[in-house]
């Protein structure tokens, strides 16, 4: 139960979204089996539906895990894209890199290793997706770097900023959580307050941002 959305409105979304197969089916199944979070399905079909329409063809990803959504997300690209991953868990990578190896993605994802705050302030490529999916206590220091890596038009997309519905009711808040919640609520004013941005912040699996420049067209 994600804390988000009533269960039934969970199931039914879950029923409509259907398995994975293959690759992401095993993968998902790994996770189920060893504990390792991954993105909920909904996110997962989510963003699946935001590579399909936007065709980024350069990703980055802050929290690689076992590779799940990096690889679906190249999936879903057509393998039309190439994806860096960050990951500082060294247990994970090796995974990770098995699976990238095992089902034959290593010419499309790539895992830096390291901590985000080490690694975004080395880079200096582009990206037209950046989905934020790591130490979900730091996307305050993650995004001025996130913004300078984003392609005029590009997006950000930050998973986890409901946190189990924390953010949004102090009601639900744990004691030992209260940092992290205090850290995404100021996160969440400083999009929603930033004139030269746009946001959604959509209540889906544990709460995704959605932001990208405000539009300045003539
Ligand atoms: C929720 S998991 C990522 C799941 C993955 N995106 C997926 O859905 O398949 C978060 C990962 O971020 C890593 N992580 C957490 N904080 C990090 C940081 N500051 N820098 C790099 N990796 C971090 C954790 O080790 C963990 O593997």
């Amino acid at each position: 139960m994600s804390g988000i959305v009533q269960e039934y409105i969970v199931d039914y979304i879950r029923g409509l979204i259907g398995e994975d197969t293959g690759v992401l089916k095993d993968l998902e199944d790994y996770a189920t089996k060893e504990h390792v979070p991954i993105v909920q399905k909904e996110v997962a079909s989510f963003l699946k539906f935001m590579v399909t329409i936007q065709k980024p063809k350069k990703i980055l990803e802050l929290g690689t895990a076992i590779g799940y959504s990096s690889i679906l997300m190249n999936i879903a690209s057509n393998g039309n894209s190439i994806i860096t991953t960050i990951e500082r868990e060294r247990d994970m990578i090796d995974i990770a890199e098995k699976n990238i190896q095992n089902y034959g993605f290593e010419k499309k994802i790539k895992i830096l290793e390291g901590d985000c705050l080490e690694i975004l302030p080395k880079l200096e490529e582009k990206y037209d997706l950046i989905f934020m999916d790591a130490g979900k206590g730091h996307y305050n220091d993650f995004f001025p770097y996130c913004l300078k890596l984003l392609e005029y038009n590009g997006i950000i997309i930050a998973d986890n900023v409901l946190f189990r519905g924390m953010v949004a009711s102090d009601e639900l808040v744990q004691k030992r959580k209260i940092t992290i919640v205090k850290r995404m609520r100021t996160y969440l004013d400083m999009l929603c307050n930033n004139n030269e941005l746009v946001t959604s912040v959509i209540p889906i699996g544990d709460g995704i941002a959605i932001t990208t420049r405000r539009n300045t067209d003539e």
